[in-house]
């Protein structure tokens, strides 16, 4: 049971202490996304009172009807980041193209991911929700921002992170030293260390994936889902399906207990699989905090971190979690793929 007190500021302030050549602008960028959450899940908190319940009848650029509250996390998080000086430019799921940073604010040398709030269709039903970051470095010359910052594998990440605003508002990241958790405590509006150095089972006995699709699955996912059905896991229980359609609550949740998130393409026409979940600022920073805490993270055929981003909002199949299980379901993925059924 972790006794001491300590602030994300605190831990914020001792991780950097590790990196000599660190000049606070890194800190300093985390502190300001403290912020922009912590009024987010003020809002959060209140959504079922304020006016944010319901649809704004916008679309966003994949033409998911777009929940007030997304508007709200996603103008939250740019206000509070635009003029810290610390961002050559960023990316946010409700905007189709890259956010500049405001001529009249400084330019700094990280570029900003995210996901302002994920699961919003669990919004309006009091249903945990969350918000997704990725950090990288500039790569390009020049003082602005580019298209080509933004489109980096997920190996480039300096850091990570996610907010789930469920029981209670608690935010996980990792700057690739391992991987803490910090819950809010609203009296003080402090986020404080409740999690150190989080590692994740290597087996779970949870599987999480929409079995509503399942006729839309390739048949390794198929065989695969089968093969958990009446079996023990490695741990001795039964399986059991955990689904919240919140991806960041389905994956905190086995992030802590073990587990294996699934998201598959859909094969709905073969010769076009669809995926679902974007790379950039949905895959790639849950990967890195998962391989962080000691999980997996791939397509079925391929590390996610490893993949060169194409385009802004691209898309991919995502399955993640215990170690052990994302490297059985490898097995059974890339076995049906060439033609090699496999049984339980
Ligand atoms: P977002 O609300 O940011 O668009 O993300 C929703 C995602 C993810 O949170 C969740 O795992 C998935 O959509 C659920 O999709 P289905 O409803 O198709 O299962
Ligand atoms: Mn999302
Ligand atoms: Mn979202």
């Amino acid at each position: 049971m972790n006794t001491r007190i300590v602030t994300i500021a605190r831990h914020l302030v001792d991780q950097e202490k590790n990196f000599p050549e660190a000049t606070g602008e890194f800190t300093s960028l985390m502190w300001d996304l403290t912020i922009a959450f912590k009024i987010i899940s003020k809002e959060v908190n209140r959504a079922g009172l304020a006016q944010y319940l319901g649809l704004t009848g916008e679309e966003n650029v994949h033409g998911e009807k777009l929940q007030k509250l997304d508007v709200f996390a996603h103008e939250t998080i740019f206000r509070a980041m635009d003029h810290g000086g610390h961002l050559c430019v960023m990316a946010s799921e409700e905007d189709p193209g890259i956010i500049a940073i405001p001529s009249k604010f400084k330019k700094g040398k990280y570029v900003l991911l995210y996901d302002p709030l994920d699961g919003s269709s669990n919004i309006d039903v009091n249903v945990s929700i969350g918000s997704i970051f990725s950090i990288l470095r500039k790569r390009t010359s020049g003082p602005d921002g580019t298209l080509d910052d933004c489109l980096q594998p997920g190996t480039e990440q300096v850091a990570a992170g996610y907010v789930v605003y469920g029981s209670s508002t608690m935010l996980v990241y990792t700057t690739c030293q391992g991987v803490n958790g910090f819950t809010l405590d609203p009296e003080i509006g402090e986020f404080l260390l409740s999690h150190p150095h989080i590692k994740t089972p290597e087996y779970g006995s949870i599987y999480s994936i929409n079995e509503g699709y399942s006729a839309e699955w390739d048949s390794g996912t198929q065989q695969y889902i089968h093969s958990l059905k009446g079996q023990k896991s490695p741990q001795g229980k039964a399986y059991s399906m955990r689904y919240i359609g919140s991806l960041v609550a389905d994956f905190h949740r086995n992030l802590l207990q073990g587990g294996i998130f699934l998201y598959p393409a859909s094969c709905k026409d073969p010769t076009k699989p669809k995926p679902k979940l974007r790379l950039l600022y949905e895959a790639n920073p849950l990967s890195l905090i998962v391989e962080q805490a000691g999980g997996r993270s791939s397509t079925g055929a391929q590390r996610i971190l490893e993949i060169v981003p194409t385009s802004l909002h691209q898309r991919v199949p995502l399955v993640l979690g215990s170690a052990g299980d994302v490297l059985t379901y490898e097995k059974f993925f890339q076995g049906a793929a060439s033609g090699i059924a496999r049984s339980a």
